[in-house]
């Protein structure tokens, strides 16, 4: 496979050891995980996900994973198939949140009920769901696979639309606040086509679909835009997005906190922080005439019994039940 940016061509194992070297280089310099932290990766059964799993356990990280029955039918059936498949071949922990299951909605429900677009609903549950989920487990990191692509195609609508707000979110970790885990990215140092071929070259089986809900969003098009730019000038990508990191996004951060919209008021239904007296989630299930999440309510999160997984990391002492 070759790699403009890098000016490279790497064979199948070299591939494989370069993407391990950008996790690692991720991880360091942007001091994401530390010894003895439990982390959590949120999988959606999709190439990034699945490569990010399979990498930290290559580098000797345990993480359990977590995913989101989102409800979008055939997509999201197959998706957690992915996930649990991936989960048993390799005797990992896996965490679910099933939204029918524990709140009789899905995200093309409830996105219509409350007159948002689905991809909005859907971010805005998962966000929900990664914070309720870790703090519940007692994980101090959550990591997603957001890679370079995405990352930057977000930096170019934010700077497109002068978001500064979001701007000042915009890192590969948002530190711990009020209460809820570190939010990590290590895939930011790799591209989509990196992580697939990854999978590829490693036999990871995963959802190629992309989600029916997101077809035509600005995102994408976001995307295609930069597609085209590193195809005429290969790296330009990375240097959009890291020079961003380097020059300009402490200026965004003004008080070193995870950036979060939503003030330090714990929600009146959930308990997690919002600047109103319901979090933004607990507002969307109530639109969407769904079960309430209450603070002491059962968990979001269950384990599921995978074939070899029935292993989960020993909680620390202070985490909730
Ligand atoms: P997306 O928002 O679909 O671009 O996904 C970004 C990241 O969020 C993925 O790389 C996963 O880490 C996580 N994610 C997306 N969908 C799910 C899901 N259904 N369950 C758990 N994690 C997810
Ligand atoms: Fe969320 Fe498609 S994955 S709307
Ligand atoms: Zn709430």
């Amino acid at each position: 496979m070759d790699l403009r940016r890098h000016n490279a061509a790497f064979c199948g194992e070299h591939l494989s050891r370069f993407c391990r070297d950008q996790v690692t280089r991720a991880i360091e310099d942007f001091d994401m995980i530390a010894p003895g932290d439990r982390v959590l990766v949120a999988v959606s059964g999709g190439k990034d996900s699945l490569a990010l799993w399979h990498i930290l356990g290559e580098l000797g990280i345990e993480a359990d994973g977590f995913s989101i029955g989102l409800g979008i039918g055939g997509y999201s059936e197959a998706s957690t198939e992915c996930t649990r498949r991936f989960a048993a071949e390799h005797g990992l922990h896996l965490l679910e949140c099933d939204l029918r299951e524990r709140f009789g909605t899905d995200v093309p429900t409830a996105a219509a009920a409350a007159k948002r677009v689905p991809c909005s609903a859907c971010g805005l549950s998962k966000r929900h769901l990664f914070d309720s989920a870790a703090v519940e487990g007692g994980y101090d990191v959550v990591a997603t696979g957001h890679n370079l692509d995405d990352e930057a195609a977000v930096l170019f609508g934010n700077v497109l639309h002068w978001h500064t707000e979001y701007l000042a979110r915009q890192a590969p970790v948002l530190p711990a606040a009020h209460g809820f885990p570190r939010k990590v990215k290590p895939l930011v140092r790799l591209a989509e086509r990196e992580t697939a071929a990854y999978c590829i070259v490693n036999g990871i089986d995963y959802q190629v679909e992309e989600c029916p809900m997101s077809a035509g969003n600005r995102h994408l098009g976001y995307k295609e835009a930069l597609a085209d730019l590193e195809l005429r000038s290969p790296g330009s990508k990375a240097s959009f997005y890291f020079g961003y990191l380097r020059e300009a996004a402490d200026r965004f951060r003004s008080d070193g906190s995870a950036g979060e919209p939503d003030g330090p008021v714990p929600c009146g239904r959930c308990g997690a922080p919002c600047s109103g007296e319901i979090c933004s989630f607990c507002r969307l299930l109530d639109r969407a005439g769904a079960a309430p999440l209450a603070v002491d309510g059962p968990p979001v999160a269950v384990p599921v019994r995978l074939g070899r997984s029935d292993q989960p990391i020993a909680p620390h002492p202070g985490a909730s039940a």
